[in-house]
């Protein structure tokens, strides 16, 4: 089915504020960065991402991912985006991606954190703030997400952060080299933003 594109001319992202984070999309300037923490954090995310190809690290590989983004962005495809921490570190990514316009009008969710930032309330900020995004910018009605039954954190992030479970899709994505079942959640742009129970230095 082809969903033609009701909304060509939303301006290219350039900062998404959250809670002690933002978010924007990644130029060169991040590739050092990026490599040193994708690097770091790579026994704490393979198990929960596809593959990474063998050149997943490179600056030419880097180049080509953020060419392949501005042009996702500029064709409403998808908004990738890096997250930072208000001090400017980089923390770890998001995606809002696989946008569907017409009579759809959603986008599904993909995300990870760096290890050593893990833990921190940091991704529940960020998706707060990208589903805001989401649904006023974008004129989303519905992002998706979907996650391992055994990956607890990201259930329980989609959980805190509205998200509802809505199925569970058998043998729905290859992760880590493996077709694996998921639950599926969504977020409507009518569902109501969930209290935030407070915890102590965390968001
Ligand atoms: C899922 C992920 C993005 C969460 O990021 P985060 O910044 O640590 O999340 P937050 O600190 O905002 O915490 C969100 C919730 O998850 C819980 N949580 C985080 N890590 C957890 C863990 N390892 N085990 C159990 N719960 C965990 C937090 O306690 C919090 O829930 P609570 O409010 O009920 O306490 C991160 O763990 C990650 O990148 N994991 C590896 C890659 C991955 O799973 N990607 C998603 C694939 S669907």
């Amino acid at each position: 089915m082809a969903f033609f594109r009701l909304y060509p001319t939303i301006p290219a992202p350039t900062l998404v504020r959250g809670e002690g984070v933002y978010l924007r999309p990644a130029d060169m300037r991040d590739y050092e960065a990026w490599t040193e923490l994708r690097a770091q954090s790579r026994a704490f995310l393979t198990p929960w991402e596809p593959t990474w190809p063998a050149d997943d690290l490179t600056r030419t590989s880097f180049r080509s991912r953020i060419k392949r983004n501005h042009q996702e962005i500029a064709s409403d495809e998808a908004y990738p985006f890096l997250i930072f921490r208000d001090d400017d570190v980089l923390t770890g990514g998001l995606t809002l991606g696989q946008v569907k316009r017409g009579v759809v009008q959603a986008a599904t969710l993909g995300y990870w954190i760096g290890a050593p930032y893990a833990r921190q309330g940091l991704m529940s900020a960020a998706v707060r703030a990208v589903t805001v995004y989401a649904f006023s910018t974008l004129r989303l009605h519905r992002v998706e997400a979907s996650c391992l039954p055994h990956n607890e954190a990201s259930t329980k992030l989609l959980e805190r952060t509205g998200f509802t479970r809505e199925g569970y899709a058998r043998s729905y994505l290859r992760i880590n080299g493996i077709w694996q079942d998921h639950l599926l959640y969504g977020l409507l742009e009518t569902d109501p933003v969930p209290l935030r129970v407070a915890r102590p230095n965390k968001n």
